[in-house]
């Protein structure tokens, strides 16, 4: 709440308390200084109905604004130290309304020099898998990360780099109203679902954001260090594919 609410709220309140007693009261006779709160307003959009989801609020702060007004905003961000390393800011790309938002990590050296999401070795790889299933970034999926800006070394994003940036995604999500999201990996698949993931034991099973259909599997990356990978995350894209082709023709 902001300082001016508050006062008015005080004032109404002293009145409303002289009118009943009388008089004012010595505790009214000096005046509070108010400030405004500055934790991120938040308010519950939609309530997953069945199923592994989340009851996820999402922040006010950029409701409203376009896709490219948002972008504009991340772009200029400085809320946690990433900002004091990061080449570029990595928005992330692709169609409004999609198919489906690809979620990673965070951009990493390529992505990071060229300010766009998934342009390295992982992310040919991943354009790979995504056209083995009849998707692309130019045509029907948004691709983004869990934080904008590259991690040094491409270490893990800590949690207050991953807390920064949420409102982020979570208002990328509510602008851009994909159909279902696919997380690549653990850092992606936990802080959608709001859940502790083991991606071995979870990958290919589907939750819910906000009714959004999730599903979690392998990261690109994992895929590029261990082969043996490569067959489940298939599987688990068919399975994808499938749901999705399944909403479609509803
Ligand atoms: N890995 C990610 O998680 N995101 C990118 O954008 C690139 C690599």
């Amino acid at each position: 709440m902001n300082a001016k609410d508050k006062h008015t709220i005080y004032t109404l309140l002293k009145t409303a308390d002289a009118y009943e007693c009388g008089f004012i009261r010595e505790k009214f006779a000096g005046e509070p200084v108010f400030g405004d709160d500055t934790e991120t307003n938040h308010t519950v959009v939609s309530t997953p109905s069945t199923g592994s989801g989340t009851a996820t609020t999402v922040s006010t702060e950029n409701l409203g604004l376009t896709i490219e007004e948002l972008n504009a905003k991340i772009l200029r961000c400085t809320r946690c130290g990433l900002a004091r390393t990061r080449n570029n800011v990595v928005p992330g790309m692709g169609v409004m309304n999609p198919q489906v938002l690809v979620i990673g990590e965070g951009p990493g050296y390529d992505e990071d020099m060229q300010g766009l999401p998934f342009v390295g070795k992982a992310g040919v790889l991943l354009d790979r898998m995504l056209a083995a299933i009849g998707l692309d970034r130019k045509t029907n999926c948004y691709i983004a990360n869990i934080v904008k800006c590259r991690p040094p070394e491409n270490r893990n994003p800590l949690p207050d780099e991953q807390a920064a940036c949420f409102s982020f995604l979570e208002t990328q999500i509510h602008i851009l109203k994909p159909k279902m999201i696919l997380c690549m990996g653990k850092i992606a698949s936990e802080k959608i679902t709001g859940q502790s993931i083991s991606i071995n034991q979870r990958h290919g099973e589907f939750f819910e954001y906000n009714g959004i259909p999730v599903m979690p599997t392998y990261h690109p990356s994992a895929l590029l260090r261990n082969e043996e990978l490569k067959r489940p995350a298939w599987e688990d894209l068919k399975k994808f594919k499938k749901y999705l082709d399944q909403l479609n023709s509803n």
